[in-house]
């Protein structure tokens, strides 16, 4: 088929031509944005899930949704090593900017600008990535304590404000929140649950790894009560068979039914993986309908270019020691493993490798689904683990 028109689109955050077996949580997240917009309360959302399956895509369709009917938002993604002072301040100037230009809001959002300013100028000695630029004086005593916590609560409360005048909402949208120091969650969470008490409508719909939901909890314990943690997984079967079958059909293109079901069996519904395999089976094809010889030619291909990007980014940032963790765990199979069970394959005892282990989380390569428990954030890494270091090797390093 011509590579030209190749609907089908692996990369991470990169849309997909169809957005597969997601409506009914677009759309409850959409109702609950439209709540806060006309005063009624409504949860935060956290979505988490592992890598690949459509978290980012997912959060930009909700601010698309959010936007399209007169929300405002910012859109902040937490890297590893920035603060999230830093990444929200500038966001939230042009929010506000923007609100300043409604004339009912106008007033409360040149007040949460000063706000800003004072918030920049406290926190600049604690957090100095935060960069952002000044448009008002700050307001001797409106969020300029110096203290994340406090000064970030009343920074969004006279955002929020700006927010009701305009008679519309706020709405953060957060990807890899499982960056944020603790701290800069809790303070986070603390400010949210102060929107919350004041009726403010402000809320933040965010995404990360699986550890996110474990995360908010230890940094405040009432985080359970202000968000909903949707988890977003693989695709059902019917999903995953539209997301390769609709975008073909709009070029008039089909398959053969054997060929949907060996690559919705291979993928096991993962979106990035579906991707990856429905390029790999348009290009392979020569005529429509695309027929499993044609996956089969494909199926190579896909595994060879996963592992080429969407495995090997994750494994080119792990140490050596961090590489014989994980591949002991594949050794061990899908998972979760029992940490006893990793730390015997490696011959160590737990303690030993107690370090390893929380490094790996810290860098976002797997999580503790149960105490003691240890799984992979990645769909299928244990067999690209085996792959990438063949044999026994790895056990004598
Ligand atoms: N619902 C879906 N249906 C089809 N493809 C999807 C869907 N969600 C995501 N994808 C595709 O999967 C890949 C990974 O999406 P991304 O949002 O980056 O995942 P995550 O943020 O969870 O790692 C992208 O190529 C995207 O086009
Ligand atoms: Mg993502």
């Amino acid at each position: 088929m011509d590579p030209v028109k190749n609907p089908y689109c692996p990369g991470a955050g990169t849309p997909p031509p169809e957005l597969a077996g997601r409506d009914a949580l677009r759309e409850s997240v959409r109702v609950a944005i439209a709540r806060l917009r006309v005063g009624n309360p409504s949860k935060s959302v956290l979505m988490v899930g592992l890598r690949g399956v459509g978290k980012t895509v997912l959060l930009d369709q909700m601010r698309n949704d959010a936007e399209a009917i007169g929300v405002h938002t910012i859109r902040v993604e937490a890297p590893e090593g920035r603060s999230l002072p830093a990444l929200l301040a500038p966001q939230l100037r042009v929010a506000l900017l923007r609100l300043s230009h409604v004339e009912k809001a106008k007033d409360l959002a040149q007040r949460a600008l000063r706000g800003l300013a004072g918030f920049a100028k406290a926190l600049k000695l604690k957090f100095s990535d935060i960069e952002v630029g000044l448009d008002l004086d700050p307001e001797p005593g409106l969020a300029d304590n110096g203290d994340l916590e406090m000064d970030l609560a009343a920074l969004l409360d006279a955002a929020g404000r700006a927010a009701k005048g305009g008679d519309t909402a706020l709405v953060i949208f957060i990807d890899e929140l499982q960056y944020v120091e603790e701290a800069e969650l809790a303070a986070l969470i603390s400010a949210l649950h102060r929107c919350t008490q004041q009726r403010l409508p402000v809320c933040v719909v965010g995404a990360g790894l699986p550890q996110l939901r474990g995360r908010a909890g230890n940094a405040k314990s009432y985080a359970e009560r202000l968000f909903d943690y949707p988890e977003i997984g693989p695709l059902s079967e019917s999903a995953a068979r539209q997301a390769l079958v609709k975008p073909a059909e709009h070029l008039a293109v089909s398959y053969a039914p054997d060929a949907v079901d060996r690559i919705v069996s291979e993928t096991r519904g993962y979106p990035y993986f579906l991707q990856e395999w429905g390029k790999w089976a348009w290009d392979a094809a020569t005529e429509s309908p695309i027929d499993e010889k044609d996956v089969e030619a494909a199926s190579a291909q896909a595994v060879a270019a996963l592992d080429e990007s969407f495995f090997r980014v994750r494994f080119d940032r792990m140490t050596p020691m961090e590489k014989r963790y994980l591949r002991a765990m594949a050794e061990l199979g899908p998972g979760p493993h029992r940490s006893g069970d990793i730390a015997a394959t490696l011959t160590r005892t737990v303690t030993a490798i107690a370090p390893l282990r929380n490094g790996l989380i810290g860098k976002g390569m797997i999580w503790s689904p149960n105490h003691g428990d240890t799984a992979f954030t990645v769909p299928l890494f244990d067999e690209f683990m085996k792959r990438i270091m063949p044999g026994d090797d790895w056990l004598v390093a």
